[in-house]
This record gives C-alpha cells, sequence and structure tokens, in this order.
C-alpha cells in the first residue's frame, strides 16, 4: 500500500493507492461514513464491470446502497443530469451525515463531487477513481464541475473528498485510447516537475510500466499535492498543470470535444509549445525531442493538426485560465523544470505562427 496525504488549511485527506483495494472497500470507508446510507455514482461501462462486487463489499460492511448509473462520456457532466442525482438523492432520503462515493473516471468524479460540493450546501464524499486521468489527476485538488453548452467546466467549486482509494488494478479493462489519454498527463507531471519519472518513462517497456504502475500514480499524485497545496484555488502555480493545455484546450474545442480526447490534445499542446519556445530559446535544446518520442512511445500524436493561424487565434482567446489581457503560458525551462510566461494577447502570435515547428 502506498499513501500520501493532502494537507490544506481547511482540509486534510488521505489518498490511498492499493492492487486489489475495491476488494475491501467496505472496511475502507468504514471511518469516512457517519450513517448508514452511501449512494454510489458511477457509469454504465464501470459499472458492468465492477459494480456488484463493488456493492456486495460494501453492503458487507453493514451499509445500505443506491447506486446512480449514469450513462459513460462527457455528455453526463451536464446541470440536467445533476439535477437528476439530486432528485435520486432525496429519493434515498440522503442526509448531511450520508456519504456518496465517485466510482468512475473524471466524468464520474468531477460532476459527483459537484453534487456532493451543492447538495445540503454540502455532504461528504469519497473519490475512487478508475481511469488513469481520474488516478492521477481529476481525483485530486478539489476542482468539481459540469459543463454548459457554451463550455466545458463553467460551473463548478473547489470541494474536497473525505479520501481517495485508488486500485491501479481497475486500469487493466481500461480501452488503450483511454490509457494512453492518462499518459499524456503522467508525462506532463514529467515535464513540469520530475525529470526522474520522465527518464522512468523513457526507460521502462509496457510490462514494466504495467507492474510500476502505483509507484507512477503516486508521484504523479504527490507532484499534484505539492502543486494544490501551494496554490489551492489556481492563482498562481497550480497553473503550471496547464502544461500543454492552453492548445490542448484550442484543438479540442476546434474539433467540438469529438476528434482528440483531452489527452491526445494536450500531448499536441506540449509538443507545439515546447517546439516554439525552444527556437525562441526559452528552453534547453533537444527537449521538444524527447517529449515527441515518448508521445509516441505511448500512441499519442505530436503535430497540432491543420488549423490556419484566425482559428487557432480565436479559440485561444477566451481561455478561463487567462486574466485581462494576458495568457499564461506554461513553459519548460527543461524537461522537470516549469514556468509561466506571461503573454500578452496580441504578441501570442509568436507561439502560434507554424513555420519552423519541427515534425
Ligand atoms: N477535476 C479536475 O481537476 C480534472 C482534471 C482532469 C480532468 N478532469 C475531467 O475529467 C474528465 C475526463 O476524465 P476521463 O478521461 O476519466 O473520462 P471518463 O470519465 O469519461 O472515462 C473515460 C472512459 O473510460 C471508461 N472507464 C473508466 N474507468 C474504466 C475502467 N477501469 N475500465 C474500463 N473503462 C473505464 C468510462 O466509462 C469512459 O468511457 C473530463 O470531464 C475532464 O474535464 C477534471
Ligand atoms: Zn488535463
Amino acid at each position: 500500500m502506498l499513501s500520501l496525504n493532502i494537507d490544506l488549511p481547511d482540509t486534510s485527506y488521505p489518498i490511498i493507492i492499493e492492487k486489489d483495494i475495491i476488494k475491501k472497500i467496505g472496511k475502507k470507508i468504514l471511518p469516512y461514513a457517519q450513517r448508514k446510507k452511501i449512494v454510489i455514482v458511477t457509469d454504465k461501462n464501470v459499472d458492468a464491470l465492477y459494480g456488484d462486487a463493488l456493492i456486495q463489499n460494501i453492503e458487507k460492511s453493514g451499509f445500505q446502497v443506491h447506486l446512480i448509473r449514469l450513462y459513460p462520456g462527457e455528455n453526463s457532466k451536464s446541470l440536467g443530469v445533476l439535477e437528476c442525482v439530486y432528485k435520486e438523492l432525496l429519493n434515498f432520503d440522503m442526509t448531511k451525515s450520508d456519504l456518496l462515493i465517485a466510482f468512475g473516471g473524471g466524468v464520474i468524479g468531477d460532476l459527483t463531487g459537484f453534487a456532493a460540493a451543492t447538495f445540503l450546501r454540502g455532504i461528504p464524499f469519497i473519490q475512487i477513481p478508475t481511469s488513469l486521468i481520474a488516478q492521477v489527476d481529476s481525483s485530486i485538488g478539489g476542482k468539481t464541475a459540469v459543463n454548459l453548452k457554451e463550455g466545458k467546466n463553467l460551473v463548478g467549486s473547489f470541494y474536497h473528498p473525505r479520501a481517495v482509494f485508488i486500485d491501479p488494478q481497475l486500469l487493466h479493462s481500461l480501452k488503450p485510447r483511454f490509457f494512453s489519454d492518462g499518459m499524456a498527463e503522467v508525462i506532463k507531471y514529467g515535464c513540469i516537475k520530475d525529470s526522474e519519472l520522465f527518464s522512468k518513462l523513457e526507460t521502462l517497456n509496457q510490462k514494466q510500466l504495467i507492474s510500476h504502475m502505483d509507484e507512477i500514480i503516486l508521484r504523479c499524485c504527490e507532484i499534484k499535492k505539492r502543486i494544490v497545496e501551494e496554490d489551492e484555488k489556481d492563482e498562481s502555480t497550480r497553473m503550471l498543470l496547464n502544461f500543454g493545455h492552453t492548445f490542448g484546450h484550442a484543438v479540442e474545442k476546434i474539433y467540438h470535444y469529438k476528434k482528440y480526447t483531452h489527452g491526445e490534445a494536450v500531448a499536441v499542446g506540449m509538443y507545439h509549445i515546447t517546439g516554439k519556445s525552444e527556437e525562441m530559446g526559452y528552453t534547453q535544446k533537444g527537449t521538444a525531442e524527447r517529449i515527441k518520442n515518448l508521445l509516441i512511445k505511448f500512441n499519442l500524436p505530436f503535430n497540432l493538426p491543420d488549423i490556419d493561424e484566425a482559428s487557432l487565434s480565436e479559440a485561444l482567446s477566451p481561455d478561463k485560465k487567462s486574466r485581462g489581457n494576458d495568457i499564461h503560458l506554461v513553459l519548460l525551462k527543461a524537461i522537470g523544470e516549469s514556468f509561466i510566461h506571461l503573454a500578452d494577447k496580441k504578441n501570442l502570435k509568436e507561439f502560434i505562427i507554424k513555420e519552423g515547428v519541427k515534425v
């Protein structure tokens, strides 16, 4: 078992990483449940694979369980689905002392977290993340949200779980594309804070990677912990987690969130911005090439698709991460060393123009 604690001024909670932890989850959640009612929110894919075993195990510890099963995918992160969740919580007579569990990928985690934050002005919840993105990123740090048709994550709050239980065994059933998707965020952590992790990813073969997955997840959680503890509300250091995301979000948006998964778009964004910052002399030579090789290794794209500059510029502008006229771009000095570069929106063009980007 591996573990760490997130320590913030108003809350503190453990992250436990353990193979097959879901087989003993009933006992594990006992310290966090004041009463006997538990609602689990999951999606149909995760339910089909693990739902029955999870419910049985939790019931064995004496809980009364209700399961809310949603359609998989981003469309479930909506106000409409949120309202259905509230109604089910009411029908099950959930009180402020009962416990909600998010059992799924980032979609389920974000939606359930926001439901927990807002239902009866806040009820306790636990994260059991099942996708790689959720295990290394979305289940930690307290960001919860739903989407509006105008954009992703536009309604949300900072609300932390009471505990996070990560079972790396669950990753075996992930579709390869979703695994690669999560690997983009793992590579990102290496890029911004951990050259050793990056080198490890370069050297491990597929089999070794799987057997080291718990340590890799721990390294990612540790990096996120340090960043979140320093800047819980995303005002300074936490922006480093957006490495590759400014261009990534633009690519996702231009293709209407259909052609590229989030991780694929971030992969493209990381390589593009590093190629540019290398040309401008901010970044050690050879860094973009190393990123590109690692992206290829994990079946991730690296080339910015053929988007005209005007559309790219347009997609970049109304980014939530921008304040006033400036865009906070995350750049690398070298692998493992990142910094925030303030680019005036007018000067953003030098990061967009494609001539000279190595392919
Ligand atoms: N809150 C945050 O800080 C934060 C950070 C990063 C991403 N996010 C959010 O996370 C979401 C993306 O997360 P995601 O990629 O996990 O999406 P997801 O929840 O849609 O999961 C991806 C797919 O994998 C399936 N799946 C999940 N676990 C599985 C398993 N163990 N075996 C088989 N299939 C499994 C799901 O059913 C789904 O089809 C986005 O909405 C994004 O905005 C939030
Ligand atoms: Zn991301």
